[in-house]
Formats: structure tokens, C-alpha cells, sequence
């Protein structure tokens, strides 16, 4: 497994790669959902990357970020025992430098839902993905079902923006509770859980 934690090394990379690219975004603390996307990538794709990145301008709370889970030796052990091809683990300050001033905004699918809850929450998330997604040059990028409104919004970027990406939504995996498979689910209390 390849671990490349600047943008440069994983382009030098992409560029000697013809084939089948699938993509599979995350921001750690990976679980079975996250594993599942990687599968069904490995199953399509001739190769599989997988970005950790806890992207701080989706976070619209500075304590909601905080307390982000961060396991990412786990994640590293796991994503070897999977046999993934390459992890692109980004720096904020390679992904978000001091002089950039551009975002990538969906102006109509944004704005209800977690979008009113969670004020420029998906500014955060398709800047990040369209960033991604320039870096990483997938055919193919998957997306879990549970996160409904940001996959509808992802799949409206790549229209209106000529991405020429291949999305995959994939099921929702849940636990034996019936709760749905989450990073955030390691912060909850057994009340938080039961509710
Ligand atoms: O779903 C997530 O984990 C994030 O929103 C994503 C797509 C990795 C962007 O940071």
C-alpha cells in the first residue's frame, strides 16, 4: 500500500496509471460502511484510492470538529489488511493554502435539510470533493447512501461542473441496533445511541 501525504508524489503516481480509477473519500475512522465502498471499488476498479482528509471548512462548529474522531493508525492497519493500492493523506495546509480564495458552492440542493441546520456544511463538502477529485483524477468515486442530501449534491456537481467521474452510490450498512454505520457514532453516549 502506497501512502502518499503530498499532492506532487500522488500525481507522479495517477500519471504512470492507465485503467480503471476508483475513488473512495473519507475523513477516517473508518468503519464496515467506509470498507464496503472500498470493496465494491476493488471490484470495479483496477486500482483503489482512498483519501483521509477531516476537512475543516465543512465543519460549521469548531467543537463539532474538535471531537472529530482521528484514528488514523487503525485506519492505516485496516486499509493494509484490505489491500487498498494507495491513501492520499493530505495536509490542510497542501489542501487549503494561505492564498486560496476559490469554493466550489450547489446553490438549490444545499440549502435545506442538514443545509439549514449545518450553515455552509456543503460549501465545505463539494470544495473539498471538486478539489479531490481534480487531484485524484477517478473514473469512478463512491458514495454511501446514509449521507442521502450529499450524495444528490455531489451527483449535481459532477453534471454542472463536466466531471468526467462515474459516481457510485452504495447501501447503507448498519449496526445490529439498526443504527446506520457512522464515524460520529463513537461520540455518542448508550442514551445518545438508544434515542
Ligand atoms: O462523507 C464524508 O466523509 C465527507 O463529507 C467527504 C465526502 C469525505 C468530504 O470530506
Amino acid at each position: 500500500m502506497k501512502i502518499f501525504k503530498d499532492i506532487e508524489s500522488f500525481r507522479d503516481w495517477r500519471k504512470s496509471k492507465t485503467g480503471t480509477i476508483g475513488f473512495a473519500p473519507t475523513m477516517g475512522a473508518l468503519h464496515d460502511g467506509h470498507l464496503s465502498l472500498i470493496e465494491k471499488s476493488q471490484k470495479n476498479c483496477d486500482f483503489t484510492v482512498v483519501s483521509i482528509f477531516i476537512n475543516p471548512l465543512q465543519f460549521n462548529n469548531i467543537e463539532d470538529f474538535k471531537s472529530y474522531p482521528d484514528t488514523i493508525e487503525e485506519d492505516f492497519k485496516l486499509l493494509e489488511s484490505k489491500k487498498i493500492d494507495v491513501v492520499f493523506i493530505p495536509s490542510k495546509e497542501a489542501m487549503y493554502p494561505k492564498s486560496s480564495t476559490t469554493i466550489v458552492e450547489e446553490t438549490k440542493l444545499s440549502n435545506n435539510l442538514e443545509g439549514e441546520s449545518r450553515p455552509g456544511h456543503f460549501k465545505g463538502v463539494t470544495t473539498i470533493v471538486a478539489k479531490l477529485f481534480n487531484i485524484v483524477q477517478p473514473t469512478h468515486a463512491f458514495f454511501g447512501e446514509k449521507d442521502a442530501q450529499q450524495l444528490r449534491i455531489i451527483q449535481r456537481m459532477v453534471k454542472d461542473l463536466n466531471f468526467d467521474i462515474e459516481i457510485i452510490p452504495c447501501e447503507t450498512l448498519r449496526e445490529e441496533s439498526g443504527l446506520a454505520m457512522s464515524s460520529r457514532n463513537e461520540n455518542l453516549s448508550s442514551e445518545n445511541r438508544q434515542k
